[in-house]
């Protein structure tokens, strides 16, 4: 799109005299004649060429031509020939490239970023808006263009920093949303546009936690140790809170709840016995698992592996 000028500078030394200059182009069939300078019969431009081609300052010294708007098609070798008398012909040649602008523009210092999507921050407890995600586009030159699409209805929040010594921008947008239960399996895809490595999507499934309790197919039995329920979810963004609760009466003493465990600390006693919760949160929501447990008195326990010695030995050697 842009003007090219192909310069052609002639020394006509004295006691010799330009009988004419001219642009010819070389192309897979053959030379062609672009545009001629005659001192004598004037200036003739080749009929392809005659909306775009003129001489700039035509002369016996100068047979510099324009080419307007330049195309791909128009790439390839020029020469510049002139004829003199009595000397003959001379001729030089240049080599005319086009490129892409938006490709020049970046060419020589466009760095790639590194692209990556992270799970959000902690939502805290009464906080509405939480980010729930964050695409990270890192070092890029120039800056990367970042977004987040989906059909849930957020915002963006987005933060810059320039590194040092030139090695390009960091971009980070999160996607800041007040968590609710509708979003589970709602796709966040976080849009980058760069020259570098031109549009790259990356998907985020939003989870509220699936909930699995391990241990409540135990044989529970009284006087047992080291008894203990895990709760256990899937989700994403990972989950940032376990609770245990009991539900039928309070939650009895001699338990620790730690990662999202519950576990006795004192042997097991028949009124343990009862309906146990696991509530499992992350930044999409809250979900429970209920669990009943049974505690079996000690002989309730002895009779079940005097009937069942098969499945008695294996709890026997865990
Ligand atoms: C190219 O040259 C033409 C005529 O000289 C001028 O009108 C036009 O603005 C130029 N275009 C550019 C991109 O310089
Ligand atoms: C030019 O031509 C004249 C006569 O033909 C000659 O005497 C002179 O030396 C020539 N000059 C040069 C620079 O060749
Ligand atoms: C930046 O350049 C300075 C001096 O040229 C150098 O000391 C420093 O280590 C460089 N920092 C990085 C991150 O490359």
């Amino acid at each position: 799109g842009q003007n090219a000028s192909l310069g052609c500078h002639v020394e006509v030394g004295t006691n010799l005299s330009l009988t004419q200059s001219s642009w010819e182009r070389l192309l897979p069939t053959g030379m062609i004649t672009v545009a001629v300078f005659n001192p004598q019969f004037g200036i003739s431009v080749a009929k392809e060429y005659r909306s775009r081609v003129r001489f700039l300052n035509p002369s016996v010294e100068d047979a510099s031509i324009l080419l307007e708007g330049v195309g791909f098609a128009d790439i390839g070798p020029y020469t510049c020939k002139v004829v003199t008398f009595p000397l003959g012909n001379t001729q030089a040649s240049t080599t005319l490239d086009v490129m892409d602008l938006a490709q020049k523009k970046h060419s020589s210092t466009t760095i790639e970023p590194k692209v990556y999507v992270s799970a959000g921050s902690v939502l805290v407890d009464g906080d509405q808006d939480v980010v729930v995600a964050t695409c990270t586009a890192e070092r890029a030159l120039p800056p990367a263009w970042v977004s987040w699409e989906t059909e849930l209805s957020g915002r963006l929040k987005e933060f810059t920093q320039e590194e040092p010594n030139g090695t390009g921008t960091t971009t980070q947008v999160g996607y800041v949303w007040s968590p609710h239960r509708d979003a589970r399996g709602h796709a966040l895809i976080c849009v980058v546009r760069h020259p570098k490595p031109g549009v790259f999507n990356l998907v985020m499934t939003l989870l509220a936690p699936d909930v699995l309790v391990e241990g409540q197919d135990e044989v529970w039995y009284v006087g047992q140790e080291n008894a203990k329920l895990d709760c256990r979810a899937d989700a994403n963004p990972v989950p940032h809170a376990f609770f245990w609760t009991r539900l039928d009466v309070q939650m009895p003493e001699g338990v620790v709840i730690a990662n999202g465990s519950l576990r006795f600390t004192r042997p097991l006693r028949k009124n343990n016995s009862g309906t146990y919760r696991c509530d499992v949160q992350n930044a999409v929501g809250l979900r429970s698992q209920e669990v009943d447990i049974w505690i079996r008195g000690e002989l309730t326990f002895l009779s079940t592996l005097m009937n069942h010695p098969a499945a008695g030995s294996l709890r026997v050697s865990e």
